[in-house]
């Protein structure tokens, strides 16, 4: 499946899969998914620890899934751009933790991957949308930051209603990334919101057929976009 053509993007979040068997998670889910969303924390930016780039360097040689590596870590100018060198499709950092987003999304692109701004549940969208231009991904959480399995926050949406109208207008050609409590009964929400890229944890690994999990998430999607 071509990611970059596809109109809606369903992208199975690692974290909530078997840490020991990562390659065999990728590989149920291959052919039913547009991205694999890999998700980095440092245990400062969010109190939780999972993986680094020596994991990203072994899933992109175990999978041929496009890697959307979210970066939820403090000093991501020292450290996405190395993300993008081991081949990420995209890589996206937090606006709280960035000093200069324009500066690292130019970098990034540079570096051959796409780039991403994560806005976490208390950040406003808003003092971002001028620099939405720059970017390849605006990842809305739907959470707060840090741990799977939480419940869907609905209010957050209007964040991805101001973006969309914002991405319409200025004709950008911008993915809107909802991640945090997707499944069956949020996806299409966050579909009508105007997201059109879909990170799902727990409902995707936590089912007893993944690539299953992830027919479904994307029915749902589409049929309400
Ligand atoms: C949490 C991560 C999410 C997480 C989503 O901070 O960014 O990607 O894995 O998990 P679920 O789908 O279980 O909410
Ligand atoms: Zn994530």
């Amino acid at each position: 499946m071509e990611a970059a053509q596809a109109d809606t993007v369903i992208a199975p979040s690692l974290l909530a899969a078997d840490f020991a068997r990562l390659a065999e998670a990728a590989s149920s889910v291959a052919g039913a998914v547009d991205w694999l969303h890999v998700d980095v924390m440092d245990n400062h930016f969010v109190p939780n620890l999972t993986i680094g780039p020596p994991v990203v360097k072994s899933l992109k040689a175990a999978t041929d899934v496009p890697l959307d590596c979210h970066l939820m870590i403090e000093d991501p100018e020292r450290w996405a751009v190395g993300y993008a060198e081991l081949g990420a499709h995209n890589v996206t950092f937090h606006a709280e933790a960035s000093a200069d987003p324009v500066t690292l999304a130019k970098r990034l692109r540079a570096a051959g991957s796409g780039a991403g701004l994560a806005i976490d549940r208390d950040t406003p969208v808003e003092d971002y949308l001028d620099i939405l231009p720059e970017f390849d991904t605006l990842l809305i959480m739907t959470i707060k930051a840090g741990f799977g399995g939480q419940e869907f926050l609905p209010e957050l949406l209007d964040k991805v209603r101001t973006a969309r109208r914002r991405a319409e207008t200025g004709h950008l050609h911008l993915r809107i990334e909802v991640d945090g409590g997707i499944a069956e009964d949020t996806i299409g929400a966050a579909a009508e919101a105007g997201a059109d890229a879909f990170v799902a944890g727990t409902a995707v690994f936590g089912a007893s057929d993944p690539a299953a999990a992830c027919r479904r998430l994307r029915e749902r999607a589409a049929a309400s976009r």
